[in-house]
């Protein structure tokens, strides 16, 4: 293991000292996966999430994804590094907004990406992840009208995989839909002996191309098991820094975008390892839910939790 620096030695000291536990998504940057108890993706971090019995969960990563992690566990303090640690996706659904096509459309079936804010998710019926996306929506009643909720990108994967028509919200990931065929062929050029895997949040023809589409979860899967020494990896950065640790023996490389050679979800890359200890030093900024909201958005939390085992 790497030798900790002054200030991760800290967040060590602190997160005994306030009995705290640290998730972090795969897309964090180096030194705070390298301080976390769990790195993972949004499926791994819920179930986490629920099970940590720590006084603390100290989340890093991004809003929804602390906001989950409130809603399943309540009685825990939960802190977020960054609390304008956003995601585009999210926002690209306001509650508001699918309040009023449910009430146009009062018999759609809301699957949602875990990809937004509580006040959608109290208004689905189930929760899904890139990881679980496929397994949850066949579970759905078959005479029920699918409404995918809020990546477009990824209900245009699930529908065409499992068969299953679905209405698509026109959201997407700012930073994922900025990958091209264009950028991908070019890498693929210098590196032909390497697959491609691609994260289900890119658009359609980035998607075709790869050898793999799957959830940030599952490349580590992939990485280990295809033969290949080289991957090319179509997905935000920090995913390169899991990937190396877990198969430290092969090379990762970035998939590139028109204007840069990685691409970094500005919001992930809003938690900075100064702000994890800073969270832990002052106990802020903790994450809230109104309880109405909270228990209304745990109902189809729990349905995919159960559903996904
Ligand atoms: P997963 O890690 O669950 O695949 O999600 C990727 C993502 O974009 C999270 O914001
Ligand atoms: Fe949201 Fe995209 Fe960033 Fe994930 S990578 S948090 S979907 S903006």
């Amino acid at each position: 293991a790497p030798a900790l620096t002054a200030i991760q030695e800290e967040i060590l000291q602190l997160k005994k000292e306030r009995n705290a536990v640290i998730l972090a998504h795969n897309y964090q940057v180096e030194a705070i996966q390298q301080v976390a108890d769990y790195v993972g993706d949004s499926l791994g971090l819920s179930y986490q999430a629920q099970a940590a019995e720590a006084d603390v969960i100290l989340f890093c990563g991004v809003h929804f994804m602390a906001e989950t992690a409130k809603i399943v566990n309540p009685g825990r303090t939960v802190l977020l590094p960054d609390l304008d640690a956003g995601c585009s996706l999210s926002d690209s659904c306001p509650a508001d907004r699918l309040a009023a096509y449910k009430a146009e459309h009062p018999e759609v079936y809301v699957v949602a990406y875990i990809n937004c804010s509580a006040g959608v998710k109290a208004l689905s019926d189930v929760i899904c992840t890139s990881g679980n996306a496929m397994k949850i929506v066949s579970q759905v009643p078959a005479d029920r009208e699918i409404l995918f909720v809020p990546d477009q990108n990824l209900g245009q994967w699930v529908s065409q995989q499992t068969g299953r028509p679905m209405q698509l919200w026109p959201g997407s990931c700012y930073a994922h839909v900025q990958f091209t065929t264009a950028a991908i062929e070019k890498i693929r050029l210098q590196f032909p002996d390497a697959p491609v895997v691609a994260h289900p949040e890119c658009v359609q023809a980035v998607r075709d191309l790869a050898d793999e589409v799957c959830s940030t979860e599952l490349m580590v899967k992939f990485a280990k098991e295809t033969p290949a020494e080289r991957i090319i990896v179509v997905t935000e950065s920090g995913m390169l820094h899991r990937l190396q640790k877990e198969v430290p023996h092969k090379t990762f490389i970035a998939g590139p975008t028109n204007t840069c050679a990685c691409n970094d979800c500005r919001f992930m890359k809003m938690n900075t390892i100064e702000k994890v200890r800073d969270a832990l030093k002052h106990m802020t900024p903790a994450i809230e839910v109104p309880e109405d909201i909270r228990t209304a958005a745990l109902t189809p939390i729990q349905r995919m939790l159960d559903w996904s085992k």
